[in-house]
């Protein structure tokens, strides 16, 4: 065992991370990044279509972002962070075009844009349709510019608390030796993503496993509307890999089985550009009442021409013809909605704080909350730019009226009995891989885009008896070296975890708001449900309390696209 100790740790190396690495380095602290897989091979590398700011010097307007992040949220979420989301956009995207990110130009050479949903203006600044790629990339070459500290292929086991109760480091394996490792700091920030592969299918990468939202709740820090789970419109069937929806910002059509444009049925002035919730529950509609086609609703692209679909949508267009055997240019692809992004997460304050000392969130983990109910595509790569940027300002500042940190060696024992007792364990025929498949399976089957009493209690229900399985559950690879057959157990017990918080978040929240719908409780309830789902480790199982939303100018409205 080693122990080393940094000003700042930030767990995660995606764009919300390394953007607060930044930042906390140029504010002079000493910062280390620790990451279970390589920087570049973050999930942020998935993002595809773009990245919203108002620009204002070209007509726009940050408060029109603002309403319709407002609006797209059903208004859950907090209209001040959203303000402050929106108006530093602009900044952001100018600086990442000085950093390096070769956003798409438009005929005039200016910077191009495409609409995305939800939005009246084309405001989604991209790079084809590998925009978290391309930005993914230029983020790390600034990492190695300013030679920060990365510890790359280490898995985060916990957060470790001081007498105070105040987070000061965390204990992590590092994959190739096995050893578990204490790595004090004074102020840790986490960047470690979403809940996506909580379910089965996902958009999100195999590596997306709640890990920093499990982390947080141990510690006593909320999780803030779990319920509110993304389903993205176009999806690939089975294995749910993402089709980008600037496809429909390009102008794709979906049309079900009769060649009829559905949308125009459910958000006649939108159409294919209504927010994702809505577009969701569309397709399921026509699925659901026998309009579909295996499963499924198209996704037409044809009339967009193969010079478009080849230079604006080059990397759907491999994907189509890869996974679907669908050329573009020729054939509609079938898609329907899939498990994409968790709006909730830990709870922080726009600068990134928990209300725990020492402990920040930022990005997809977090929940600030500029999404409430339902994201705007292309709002998610600007939350973790921004508030990645900002948790690292605010990280660095209090480390530095942070006194020493006061943690003995010996609190990495918990950690390592814990871990000993799972490799001692004989293994029986249940495997990571069965828990979480079964659990996949069980939240895309209940908590999915409709959702009812039943069938969110018979999800909760699977979790529960999953976690009881998680007990008894043994390794099979008795290694040290690259032993991923203990880091999937590590995961599942995070996924578990957070499960149970989208779990019961959902049947608590009994109305229908955004991404949540539930059939039984099919309209939304402001008067008693205008409000975020938080829930906390009690004793013995999660507490619910709530906490006001905040709106600054936007009344609720009835929300129609
Ligand atoms: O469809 C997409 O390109 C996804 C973007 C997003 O989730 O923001």
């Amino acid at each position: 065992m080693a122990v080393y100790q940094h000003d700042v740790v930030v767990v995660g190396a995606g764009l919300a991370g390394m953007r607060a690495t930044l930042a906390a380095i140029q504010k002079g602290a000493d910062v280390a990044m620790i990451t279970k897989v390589h920087p570049v091979r973050s999930h942020s590398n998935a993002a595809q279509g773009g990245i919203n700011a108002a620009l204002t010097s070209r007509g726009d307007d940050w408060d029109e972002h603002a309403y319709e992040t407002v609006k797209g949220s059903d208004y859950l979420g907090d209209q001040d962070a959203i303000e402050v989301m929106c108006q530093e956009a602009g900044a952001a995207i100018i600086e990442l075009e000085h950093m390096g990110v070769i956003f798409n130009r438009d005929e005039d050479g200016r910077l191009g844009t495409r609409r995305f949903g939800g939005q009246q203006r084309a405001r989604t600044f991209h790079v084809a349709d590998i925009t978290g790629q391309a930005m993914l990339h230029v983020l790390y070459e600034q990492i190695l510019k300013v030679r920060a500290r990365v510890y790359e292929e280490w898995f985060v086991t916990s957060l470790v608390l001081d007498d105070n109760k105040a987070v000061r480091g965390v204990v992590a394996i590092e994959l190739m030796t096995g050893q578990l490792h204490l790595i004090k700091a004074k102020a840790v920030i986490l960047c470690t993503g979403g809940t996506g592969r909580v379910y089965e299918p996902s958009t999100n990468g195999l590596i997306v496993t709640a890990d920093g939202q499990a982390l947080a709740y141990a510690v006593g820090a909320s999780v803030m509307d779990m319920e509110m789970v993304q389903y993205h419109p176009t999806t690939l069937m089975g294995n749910g890999v993402l089709i980008t929806e600037a496809a429909r910002g390009e102008g794709a059509y979906l049309v079900n089985k009769d060649g009829d444009r559905f949308m125009q049925k459910y958000a006649p002035n939108f159409m294919e550009l209504a927010s994702r919730d809505v577009v969701s529950r569309s397709e399921q509609t026509e699925i659901n009442e026998g309009r579909g086609v295996d499963g499924c609703v198209l996704l037409d692209l044809r009339h967009l021409g193969r010079e478009l679909i080849e230079t604006k949508l080059s990397y759907i267009n491999e994907v189509a013809l890869d996974f679907a055997n669908v050329n573009l240019a020729e054939q509609p692809l079938p898609i329907r909605p899939g498990n994409h992004y968790e709006m909730g997460g830990i709870k922080t304050d726009v600068n990134g704080r928990t209300p725990v000392a020492g402990l920040y969130a930022a990005g997809e983990c977090a929940c600030v909350s500029v999404h409430g109910g339902n994201r705007l595509g292309a709002n998610s790569l600007l939350d973790t730019i921004i508030f990645g940027r900002r948790a690292g300002d605010a990280a660095a500042a209090d480390a530095k009226e942070t006194g020493e940190v006061k943690v003995s060696d010996s609190v990495i024992s918990i950690d390592r009995d814990a871990i000993k007792n799972l490799m001692d364990r004989n293994p029986t025929s249940d495997t990571p891989a069965k828990i979480r498949l079964e659990m996949g399976k069980a939240m895309n089957e209940g908590v999915a885009v409709f959702r009812d009493e039943a069938g969110m209690q018979r999800a909760l229900h699977t979790v529960r008896e999953l976690r009881e399985r998680f007990t008894g559950l043994g390794v099979h690879d008795k290694g040290q070296v690259f032993n991923t057959n203990l880091i999937f157990a590590l995961e599942v017990g995070f996924m578990l975890e957070t499960a149970e918080t989208i779990c019961i978040g959902a049947i608590a929240r009994k109305e229908s708001r955004g991404a949540h719908f539930r059939t039984d409780y099919p309209n939304r309830d402001d008067e008693n449900f205008l409000k975020h789902t938080v829930v906390t480790k009690g004793p013995s199982g999660p507490v619910i309390t709530y906490s006001p939303v905040t709106v600054t100018k936007w009344k609720p409205q009835v929300r129609s696209y």
